[in-house]
């Protein structure tokens, strides 16, 4: 399961769109119903306005409908075209990883490919969050 995640995050890894950092980063995010949903970063010239991997695959699992998300695999490549290090997801991707997971449920895998990866739980990585949950 944990391969076959990092596989569609690779499979999409050269679609990233970095022209600015050359920082390619792919995510694959599994949900409840078994679908597996991809995303890339994609940058723009104001910079601000990029949007993360882990984002984009959240952004298409809840777009069809998705509303719970049981894993993630988040794979990078640097200017290089190397995948030295393990990409952990960034804050805001943190929390976005939240609204639609339970954190100690959520598997987060950081994969430099496929038989090289470690994995964690979004609890681990965003421990005493702030969910749905909070608003009561
Ligand atoms: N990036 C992601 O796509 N996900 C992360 O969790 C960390 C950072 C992207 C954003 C930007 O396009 C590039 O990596 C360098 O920061």
């Amino acid at each position: 399961m944990n391969e076959e995640l990092i596989r569609s995050a690779l499979g999409v890894l050269d679609n990233s769109y970095a022209p600015y950092s050359h920082f390619h980063v792919a995510a694959a995010v599994l949900a409840d119903t078994g679908n597996v949903y991809t995303g890339v970063n994609v940058e723009n010239a104001s910079y601000p306005a990029g949007i993360c991997a882990e984002c984009n695959a959240v952004a298409k699992a809840v777009s069809c409908g998705e509303r719970k998300i049981r894993a993630v695999a988040i794979v990078g490549r640097d200017s290089q075209g190397k995948s030295s290090g393990y990409v952990s997801p960034c804050g805001i991707c943190r929390q976005v990883l939240r609204e639609f997971s339970v954190p100690q449920e959520l598997k987060v895998i950081l994969a430099k490919n496929v038989g090289d990866y470690k994995e964690t739980t979004l609890e681990e990585l965003l421990p005493a969050s702030f969910g749905p949950e909070s608003l009561g």
